[in-house]
């Protein structure tokens, strides 16, 4: 009668574990198990036997259609289950999901480029409050109350003695009030006034400088600013002192730069005067120092303060200042 029972087992189970594929598990299953399967006809041909070995050979041919059985639907399941974990896994083929990079804002880029030329120089960062006492804002660095200079600074009260800081300046005060000379300082950081136009937002930002110890010069001031001024723009851009009024500092004095659009020839930019306002500075007046009790016989110190946005218009040739915060992505993403 063919194959013994013990072989179609075997040769099916075998035949079992090589399979790949569930169409080919299905084949199997109805090849062996299936109405004109190996196990069937086998079963079905019993009758046929000595009549002393039918009830052995149907036992045993039951006994492998039950395990053949159980290993079908094992290997169905256990493929299944493979199959469906796949779909939960990572396709590591796939291409990846882009994250949308942001930048920094022009004017945050802008400063820290200022920072980084300064802390080369062996300047130390400084920070201070953006709400600031009336003291620190404008008496400590010799505006007395009432006294016209005040009106150079439309400024934000809070209250009658607390103000949003008109500049960086009152950092001046709070770092040499902590520290004895030498310092050498400069204070980024966002200032307020009263003020909005072309060229005016009620917001803007500064980087303020301080230097002191014996026997600074107005020439460290120069040599300073001018080493600044070729980092940020180029060696061709001359400076120009002229004289000027801040009350904490005597002599004060207005740095122009040669204009970086026309270089001096004279443009719109410039007012065809060929030079650009960029900064004020000045030594130290005495009485900020009595303030903060530095012994003016024996220290001097300049001091410089100057708008990152103007500095920024002019490096990136921007000639609307309000550009710079109306978050309009299409301008920012060019940074
Ligand atoms: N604080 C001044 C302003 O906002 C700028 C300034 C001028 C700062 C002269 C200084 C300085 O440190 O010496 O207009």
């Amino acid at each position: 009668m063919g194959k013994s029972i013990e072989k179609i087992e075997s040769e099916a189970l075998k035949e079992l574990k090589a399979a790949l594929d569930l169409e080919r598990i299905e084949f199997l299953s109805t090849k062996y198990l299936g109405r004109k399967g190996e196990v069937t006809f086998f079963l079905r041909n019993i009758s046929k036997l000595p009549q002393e070995k039918r009830a052995d050979a149907g036992k045993k041919a039951n006994t492998v259609k039950k395990t053949l059985e159980s290993a079908f639907t094992d290997a169905i399941r256990k493929f299944e289950e493979a199959q469906s974990k796949k779909g939960d896994a990572i396709d590591v083929s796939l291409p990846g999901r882009p994250v949308p990079r942001g930048t920094l804002h022009p004017i945050t880029q802008i400063s820290s480029q200022i920072c980084d030329i300064f802390t080369k120089l062996g300047f130390d960062i400084a920070e201070g409050p953006e709400v600031e006492t009336d003291y620190y804002n404008f008496e400590a660095l010799n505006f007395p109350k009432d006294h016209p200079a005040r009106d150079m600074q439309d400024t934000f009260f809070v209250s009658d003695n607390i103000v949003l800081r008109t500049h960086t300046s009152p950092l001046q005060v709070r770092v040499m009030e902590k520290t004895s000379p030498p310092v050498r300082i400069i204070a980024p950081g966002k200032v307020f006034r009263c003020d909005s136009d072309l060229t005016h937002t009620p917001m803007f930002h500064q980087v303020e400088g301080l230097m002191v110890d014996e026997g600074v010069s107005f020439g460290d001031l120069k040599g300073i600013l001018t080493t600044f001024i070729h980092q940020m723009f180029d060696d061709e851009i001359s400076l120009r002192f002229r004289p000027s009024f801040f009350p904490f500092t005597e002599p004060s004095a207005e740095v122009d730069i040669l204009c970086v659009i026309c270089r001096g020839k004279g443009c719109r930019v410039c007012s065809k005067t060929g030079w650009l306002e960029i900064l004020g500075s000045g030594m130290v007046h005495p009485a900020v120092f009595e303030n903060v009790k530095y012994d003016t016989s024996k220290y001097t110190g300049f001091a410089f303060g100057m708008g990152v946005e103007r500095i920024a218009m002019l490096k990136y040739g921007i000639d609307d200042l309000r550009i710079f915060f109306n978050n309009d992505v299409r301008f920012l993403r060019q940074f």
